[in-house]
């Protein structure tokens, strides 16, 4: 059992978490993720670590109330507790080999890139950033990418915040003006990554995709987290959750994520009464 020791509403379905998980906090790097279950029967939910604190012994991960079990996490309070909490799971992001990095984050994928936002800072690289989401409302973590990003791009669909447009509009622009990236590191929907990778491609630049695939036991085992990666079977549990981006086999990764949406809606319908 895992204690929330702290909870923060972001935008109106989505919350930040601080457990207290000393194991997971003393092992894990930027890139990888847990997988908890709400209670003794819940379903396995694979998150990404946002932030870790290895003195404090704690894990800050995010959650968009979507479905069924992210709707009854959502209930959960500080001083509640997490029936399980296991990792780390996955690999760590890698971008030692890359000099001049821009990340970017699609709605509530932003949480996925700012640990590496973080680290690229501390490592005395900070990277440029772009952040894009529907409207004003549902951006998350701007203060803490402005305070660790070289430049930050803020755009929203409506135009209610920063700039009008998708992130990437902005990425292109950016590739326009010359801007000599080496790396693009893209986390958000699944049109979203696909359009990134389609864009980069043409420009030649290296991209990263994090393939937040449906999960069941996160170990390689249930075959539930397959994507195909320059014609290869890979899972995003063990073999990611980080593939090149132009290698992702994307209109297949997403009509096997609408494989349960059917099932989710009629849980989420009886959840909301
Ligand atoms: P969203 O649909 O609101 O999109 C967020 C932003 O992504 C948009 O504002 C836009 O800038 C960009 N975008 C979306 N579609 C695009 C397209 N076709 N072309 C170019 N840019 C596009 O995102 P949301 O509702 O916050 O995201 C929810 C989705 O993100 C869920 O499906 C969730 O599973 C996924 N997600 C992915 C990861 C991951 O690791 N890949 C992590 C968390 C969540
Ligand atoms: Fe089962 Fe990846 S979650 S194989």
């Amino acid at each position: 059992m895992n204690k929330i020791l702290k909870k923060r509403q972001l935008t109106q379905n989505i919350h930040e978490y601080v457990i207290d998980s000393p194991e997971v906090s003393r092992h894990c790097l930027a890139g990888q993720f847990i997988i908890l279950r709400v209670d003794d029967e819940g379903e396995r939910i694979p998150l990404t670590i946002c932030d870790y604190d290895r003195e404090a012994g704690t894990v800050t991960i995010l959650v968009q109330s979507i479905g069924y079990s992210t709707m009854k996490l959502a209930k959960l309070n500080e001083g509640d507790y997490i029936h399980d909490f296991a990792g780390p799971l996955g690999n760590a992001t890698e971008l030692e080999e890359f000099a001049n990095i821009i990340l970017v984050g699609g709605g509530v994928g932003s949480a996925v890139i700012y640990p590496q936002c973080k680290q690229l800072n501390r490592d005395g690289r900070p990277a440029d950033i772009i952040i894009g989401a529907r409207n004003k409302d549902l951006l998350i973590y701007e203060d803490e990418f402005r305070d660790n990003a070289k430049d930050l791009y803020v755009m929203t669909d409506d135009g209610s915040y920063g700039e009008q447009g998708f992130v990437t509009t902005k990425l292109k622009q950016l590739l326009d003006s010359g801007k000599a990236y080496d790396c693009v590191f893209a986390v958000g929907p699944m049109p979203m990554m696909r359009a990134v990778a389609n864009l980069t491609r043409e420009y030649g630049v290296h991209t990263i995709v994090s393939m937040n695939s449906v999960m069941v036991d996160g170990t390689g085992m249930c075959g539930g987290c397959r994507v195909t990666v320059g014609g290869q079977v890979k899972y995003a549990c063990v073999d990611g959750p980080e593939f090149d981006g132009h290698l992702v086999d994307f209109d297949e990764a997403i009509e096997r994520s609408k494989f349960y949406r059917e099932i989710e809606q009629e849980h989420k319908c009886k959840m909301e009464g």
